[in-house]
Parts: C-alpha cells; sequence; structure tokens
C-alpha cells in the first residue's frame, strides 16, 4: 500500500490503484490520477516510522546493559560446552557408552545456543567475545582440569552448573524485560528449558534414591 501526502496537509492512500483521500469529515473521497499528480508533494515506499521499530529502539542503556549481560552468559555456555565435552571425552565406567551420548548431545545444544548469543547481542548494537582469552575472563563457571574424575562426579557436576546457567539466564531475562528487548527475552526462554533438561538427566542420572 502507497501512502502519498499532498499539498495541502492530507493524507491519501492508494488500495488497488484507487487513491483515497481522507476528508475532515472522516469520510472519504475517490481521486482521479491526474489530480493526485498535480497536488502530491511526496511519493514514498518507505514503511511508516512505526512499522521501522525494532531492536534499534533500545536505549543506549539497554544495549549496554543487555549487551554485557550477554556477553558473559555467551562465555559461560563457552566454558560449559567445553567442560561437557572435556567429560564427554574422559568419560570412563560401568555406563560409559549412555553417559558419553548423553553428554555429545548436551555439548551439541550448548554450542548451538553459542551463535545466537552473539549475533543476538550483534543485532541490537553490542559487541560480543573475541577470543578464548576474552570466554576466560567473563565466565561466571568454573573449569574442571583434574584428571580422572569419577563419572559421578562428572553427571553432578553438570547438573549444577546447568541450574547456575538457567539463574544467569534468568537474571539476563530479567533485563530484557527491563528494556523491553522481547526477541531476546524470547530467546531465554528456550535455552532456560533446555539447560533445566539438561540438569533434569543429570540430576536423575546421579539421583542415589532411585
Ligand atoms: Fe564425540
Amino acid at each position: 500500500m502507497k501512502r502519498i501526502t499532498l499539498s495541502r496537509g492530507l493524507c491519501t492512500t492508494r488500495k488497488s490503484g484507487v487513491f483515497f483521500e481522507a476528508l475532515p469529515s472522516h469520510g472519504v473521497r475517490v481521486l482521479d490520477l491526474p489530480e493526485v499528480l498535480m497536488t502530491s508533494k511526496t511519493i514514498s515506499d518507505q514503511p511508516d516510522a512505526k512499522s521501522m521499530e525494532g531492536p534499534f529502539t533500545i536505549s543506549p542503556r539497554g544495549v549496554g546493559e543487555i549487551g554485557g549481560a550477554l556477553r558473559f552468559l555467551l562465555a559461560d555456555f563457552f566454558a560449559l560446552y567445553l567442560k561437557t565435552k572435556n567429560f564427554h571425552w574422559h568419560m570412563r565406567g560401568a555406563y560409559f557408552r549412555d553417559y558419553h551420548l548423553l553428554l555429545d548431545e548436551h555439548g551439541e545444544q550448548l554450542f548451538e545456543a553459542t551463535d545466537a548469543i552473539a549475533e543476538r547481542a550483534r543485532k541490537i548494537g553490542a559487541t560480543t567475545l573475541r577470543s578464548a582469552g576474552d570466554v576466560t575472563r567473563n565466565q561466571r563457571l568454573s573449569d574442571n582440569d583434574t584428571e580422572n574424575v569419577p563419572a559421578m562426579v562428572m553427571l553432578s557436576e553438570l547438573g549444577s552448573d546447568n541450574l547456575r546457567l538457567a539463574s544467569f539466564m534468568r537474571e539476563t531475562h530479567a533485563i530484557c524485560d527491563e528494556n523491553g528487548d522481547l526477541a531476546t527475552a524470547s530467546l531465554l526462554e528456550n535455552w532456560i528449558d533446555e539447560a533445566e533438561r539438561r540438569a533434569w538427566f543429570l540430576t536423575a542420572t546421579t539421583a542415589t534414591d532411585a
């Protein structure tokens, strides 16, 4: 639909090739094409300003707050991804195959989110991590470089890490809410659900009351 501003300040809309002019009496009048061409001063195919509203309407302060929270979150996702793969590679014991495959599935899920987190930060105008060193400087979840970690300790530690990750995401969600960033909040809701599912599988596997 094309909107045209007439020289006399009235606005007309073309619908199915016919131009209408809104009248002060709230009625409309059909215009013929020569009349439109003679009186129009602006012809634009640009969308209305309202329909152009998007993530860039987030205030500079909001971009800083959300971008900062996403930076920490991305570092945590990378740290937990690598720890999950570390335990996947070094798993040993009676249920090796089950645990090895479970952690592979969890690692894939964590890695898949990383690109979306970084790109979301860029979409709102923030920057994101640039290196492995940047991950180390921003991660809140701790690494585990210990050799020969027992299988149950691995699973229990990952369960706790995933619950902490979910709580970090809830905090980030609250920051998004405060700044009206619906899209980041929506992404976070899915990632929270995934983290809680991973935590469920891990804690159920290590339950001692079964
Ligand atoms: Fe693998």
